[in-house]
């Protein structure tokens, strides 16, 4: 096999190595947790955004909306659960929040560490260091089609405004029909959301729009510290983009149980 690595015509060729990899390590487990990981969260996440029900419970005192649903702008949305209008056509293939997912599915899908997990896992391109990359050839992403992946740093706005409907979302879940309350369900909301911001502002586009262009910190004192924040919530950007994907499904599926009547909410307060 040749790789850059052992091309002649390089400028400092390296030995040819009849090997796949020298390494002894399990350094497949990585790309391999990565495949069923993301397989299975995608696979529920499609599973329960078309199934269009059990999203939504209303309560006494709660008012539990699942993210995979807000906004719920779909004219066969629950109006008690549509505070943004319903105008989306009801259809099986359309989502109830059609508004929001292609947006959140983007923001992911071209996220820094995704492209680096599914370029990995997927296309084993390479799968791990030291290891030979699973394509002859090599185009980068300045070209189609990965030259859209610089869509990130709009799908940034975008993710800003959805993270905000979600903040909204469990504000709202405090109080129903007979006012405020406090239950297991509204931990999980607000828990969720806080991941999601710490996620979103941990965003590389984010650490650019604090920080980047300028040619003195000194002279942006509120720029240097929001960089400041945002750069310790980078360095922890992989942990919480899956964790992220763990507090999604979780609070949507509880919101789902609670809606099904499969079991009641814990309740606190109310
Ligand atoms: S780099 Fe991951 S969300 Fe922007």
């Amino acid at each position: 096999m040749t790789t850059t690595a052992t091309m002649p015509s390089g400028p400092h060729p390296r030995a040819e190595i009849p090997a796949k990899t020298l390494r002894t390590d399990r350094w497949w487990l990585a790309p391999l947790l990565t495949v069923l990981g993301l397989t299975a969260w995608v696979a529920y996440a499609t599973v329960r955004v078309f199934m269009q029900k059990w999203y939504f419970a209303l309560g006494d005192h709660h008012r539990y909306l699942t993210p995979f649903y807000s906004p719920c702008t779909s004219t066969a949305c629950d109006p008690e659960a549509a505070e943004f209008g319903r105008f989306i056509p009801a259809n099986a293939l359309i989502p109830f929040a059609a508004l929001s997912l292609p947006f959140l599915g983007l923001f992911r899908l071209t996220c820094y560490y995704y492209r680096r997990a599914y370029y990995r896992s997927f296309w084993l391109s390479p799968p791990a260091c030291a290891v030979p990359d699973g394509h002859k050839r090599y185009t980068g992403e300045t070209r189609f089609p990965l030259v859209f992946q610089n869509a990130h740093r709009y799908a940034f706005y975008a993710a800003v405004i959805i993270s905000t409907i979600n903040t909204w979302d469990a504000i709202r879940s405090f109080s129903g029909t007979h006012g405020f309350g406090i239950g297991l369900g509204n931990v999980i909301l607000a828990g969720n959301v806080v991941l999601l911001w710490a996620y979103t502002l941990s965003c590389h586009s984010c650490r650019h729009i604090a920080g980047g262009r300028l040619k003195h910190f000194s002279q942006h004192p509120m720029r240097y510290r929001f960089w400041t924040f945002v750069s310790k919530l980078n360095t922890r950007h992989m942990m919480l983009a899956w964790i992220t994907l763990g507090t999604l499904a979780l609070t949507d599926a509880y919101v789902m149980c609670i809606s099904a009547g499969w079991f009641s909410d814990l309740r606190f307060i109310g």
